[in-house]
């Protein structure tokens, strides 16, 4: 959609000698003359936000994580390439089109923190990107790149909350996704492997090098993509596209119900509803009654379409940019089939460390399910009940997943009163929940849908039935036994 992409480039780059012909390596090289403390003032000046989700601001992360360093163990910059939210293809689109420069502006991370461990985590399933990124992390150690430290590629499991940055730093040490209390910055990846840090009172990083523990920068495929040319071609330039707190450009993805599905880069601040048609064509059919930002903030209604996208519009208008995943919901759609399958997908995925998120979360997809089947004396039971445990899911929880179920389910019920109420008094024919699940592949103008999603049961198997523990449980008793 931008005459000159800055990240994503129009034709895959094959070769590291290709990306050099095209300026590759000029950030890193910069970087190296400038000196790390200049590198890091350089990403601070550029304003530039992590486009994992939270839209933090990057140079804010790595001041952070440089001030915790620990005075005898590496710091570790991991990439988060874990993509599992729905409705986001835009990680995947990145590494298959140009890993280089996602890796670049790893090296860059790590030489501003004078760390010697890059660790990109991806999912086994993402055959061809782990693949390219086989091939360049080889031609980036041929080429003497990394000649400092050591680049490894780690293969995750299928799971959302794997892509949850501290349930990603569990994986690393060889366990399951589940959230930790401590953030990155204050516990890292213990090489040792011994101590999980999933309850409170580990010992962490702190800011006067007390502990010897180090911590960690977890940055997403798309923020460091980013950074080669913040250095190559500086802040301002950086600031030249986007608005003043959302500056430069920004992948996003546009599925569900829209003509076509497409990633593509945008300029920040460019009105929501001209993203839509020019990406993806408008809605599949008839208007467009609203768009999802996958399952992680509220929805954006009709009437708000011409919203620009940047952090703190969307923030204003009660949503958010999340990671870009722009999920159509055209006149066809069934806004209470779709806040069931929100809700199935966040009950399945929950871990079950916080008691609510799993419990009510899975009352909360059980008597949505029942809505969409509720006769005139059934739906109100069914109504009431989800309205009841949505009020309690985010109680006490660990991590946003909870609050995710909260807010987006939330907001097609409110939204959308004249489709709930006709459910409730069993005036529409029964139908399954819609099918939110990550995408596979983007396949010419069409997603391919994770079918697996509609197997998987709460306890994280797929056999015909769910055992009832929750998979914090479930796992743990597996490996007390
Ligand atoms: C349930 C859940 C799933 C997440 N999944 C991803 C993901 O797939 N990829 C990602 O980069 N961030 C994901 N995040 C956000 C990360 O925790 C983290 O904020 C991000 O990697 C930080 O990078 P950034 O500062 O560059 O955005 C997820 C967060 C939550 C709560
Ligand atoms: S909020 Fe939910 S997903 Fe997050 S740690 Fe607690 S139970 Fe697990």
């Amino acid at each position: 959609m931008l005459d000159e992409p800055r990240i994503l480039d129009r034709h895959p780059v094959e070769r590291l000698d290709d990306y050099v012909a095209s300026g590759g390596g000029d950030g890193f090289r910069t970087a190296l003359d400038a000196g790390p403390e200049a590198t890091l003032a350089q990403v601070e000046a550029s304003g530039l936000r992590g486009r994992g989700g939270a839209g933090f601001p990057t140079g804010t992360k790595w001041r952070s994580v440089l001030r915790y360093a620990s005075p005898d163990l590496s710091t570790t910059v991991v990439v988060n390439a874990a993509e599992g939210e729905p409705g986001s293809f835009k990680d995947r689109m990145l590494l298959r089109t140009n890993p280089y420069r996602v890796l670049e502006g790893a090296l860059i991370a790590a030489y501003a923190l004078g760390t010697d461990e890059v660790v990109v985590a991806t999912k086994a399933t993402f055959g061809p990107e782990n693949a390219r990124l086989r091939t360049a992390i080889a031609e980036i150690d041929a080429a003497g790149w990394a000649e400092e430290l050591g680049i490894d590629l780690v293969e995750g499991p299928s799971l959302y909350l794997y892509g949850e940055e501290t349930g990603l730093l569990e994986v690393l040490e060889g366990r399951q996704p589940f959230p930790r209390i401590a953030p990155p910055w204050r516990r890292g990846i213990d090489d040792e492997g011994e101590a999980t840090a999933l309850a409170g009172g580990v010992e962490m990083a702190t800011a006067d090098g007390e502990t010897e523990e180090p911590p960690v920068l977890v940055n997403n495929v798309e923020t460091f993509a980013n950074v080669p040319a913040i250095l190559a071609k500086g802040a301002d330039w950086f600031r030249e596209r986007g608005t003043t707190a959302s500056p430069g450009t920004a992948l996003v993805t546009v599925s569900g119900h829209s003509a076509r599905a497409a990633v593509a880069e945008i300029e920040l601040g460019t009105p929501l509803n001209e993203v839509l048609h020019r990406v993806g064509g408008g809605a599949a059919e008839g208007a467009i009654i609203g768009v999802m930002p996958g399952v992680s903030v509220p929805i954006i209604p009709a009437s708000l379409l011409d919203v620009p996208l940047s952090y703190e519009a969307l923030a204003e208008v009660g949503s958010g940019f999340g990671a870009g995943a722009l999920w159509v919901l055209d006149e066809t759609t069934d806004p209470v089939a779709v806040a069931a399958g929100v809700s199935q997908f966040l009950a399945v995925e929950s871990c079950g460390q916080c008691t609510p998120c799993k419990q009510d979360g899975e009352a909360v997809a059980v008597a949505l399910g029942r809505l969409l089947r509720a006769d005139e004396r059934s739906g109100d039971q069914a109504l009431n009940a989800a309205r009841d445990h949505l009020a309690t899911v985010a109680d006490g929880a660990r991590c946003s997943l909870a609050s995710q179920h909260e807010q987006v389910v939330g907001s097609l019920l409110a939204l959308f009163p004249d489709e709930v109420e006709a459910y409730r008094v069993g005036a529409r024919a029964a139908r399954a929940p819609e099918l939110i699940a990550p995408i596979v592949d983007l396949q010419g103008e069409e997603v391919v849908l994770d079918d697996n999603q509609a197997t998987k049961q709460p306890d994280w198997t797929h056999g015909s039935e769910d055992s009832g523990a929750a998979p914090a449980d479930r796992i743990n008793q597996r490996s007390d036994a």
